[in-house]
């Protein structure tokens, strides 16, 4: 079975992007551009086949491409992303998705980001933030029951997605801020914290056995070497200042 990823160039106006949590700082495009190329090239050095849309320059933050979609083995959900300006984004997301998996969509008014979705085996974890519903939440449930998925709504706070908090980092261990999420949400997985000094070094990308992890975050990759984890270091930094993470930049899935 092959592993897919779908990216998306960095928009050049980039500079124009959403924020809610961090105030506007200026984006180097060109250094912006080559991390996000150093990241693909993280990806494909863990095995996957990359298709790389081209850049949209009408839509700041497309290169977030993780937002669109919640892929999974049997459907992908198209999602209808919370910040308006970010809704034409799912069209061609679709588009490229179709040729591997049934595509079903949210329905609006309700909304849902793709960061705010965390799957863990049949256990899919969703993140009420300022940009994902409740009733978001429920067309999710209603579409994944009858697939044997057991859905989970979580409250966020402070952070922008449920994967900027926690993300998984191996076949049962999670890596998360407990300060943004609860550790006693996610069952009888085990949990690695970050460092107190890295805020937002919960969002984390397991590829295989691997984890594609920001270089910057070096006490909580500690943590994780210590724990015996793989990690990929990448630079996101320019990227970061869009409020993204690793996760942000690719969806995911086998082909
Ligand atoms: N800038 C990423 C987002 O707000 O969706």
């Amino acid at each position: 079975m092959k592993r897919i990823a779908i990216t998306r160039r960095v928009s050049p106006n980039i500079a124009r992007c959403e924020l809610t949590h961090l105030g506007r700082e200026p984006i180097d495009l060109a250094r912006a551009e080559g991390q996000h190329d150093d990241y693909v090239a993280a990806l494909r050095t863990l095995g996957c086949a990359v298709t790389e849309l081209p850049a949209e320059a009408s839509l700041p933050d497309s290169v977030f491409v993780e937002d669109t979609a919640v892929v999974l083995d049997e459907l992908a959900i198209i999602a209808r992303p919370g910040a308006e300006s970010r809704r034409p984004e799912t069209a061609s997301i679709a588009a490229a998705l179709t040729p591997y998996r049934r595509c079903v969509a949210i329905q609006g008014p309700e909304t849902l980001d793709g960061g705010d979705v965390l799957v863990v085996d049949r256990d899919v974890f969703i993140g009420l933030s300022s940009r994902t519903t409740a009733g978001a939440v429920e067309q999710v449930r209603a579409m994944l029951a009858p697939l044997g998925y057991q859905v989970h709504a979580l409250q966020v706070a402070d952070c922008l997605h449920l994967k900027s908090a926690v993300g998984r980092v191996g076949p049962s261990t999670l890596l998360l801020n407990p300060t943004l999420v609860d550790p006693g949400l996610f069952g009888d997985r085990t949990i690695i914290t970050v460092d107190p000094a890295e805020p937002s070094g919960g969002c984390a990308l397991l590829i295989g056995e691997t984890v594609i992890y920001p270089a910057e975050f070096v006490l909580t990759r500690a943590r994780l070497d210590d724990a015996g984890i793989l990690t990929l270091s990448v630079a996101l930094s320019e990227l970061a200042k869009a409020e993204a993470g690793v996760t942000c930049c690719s969806l995911v899935f086998s082909g």
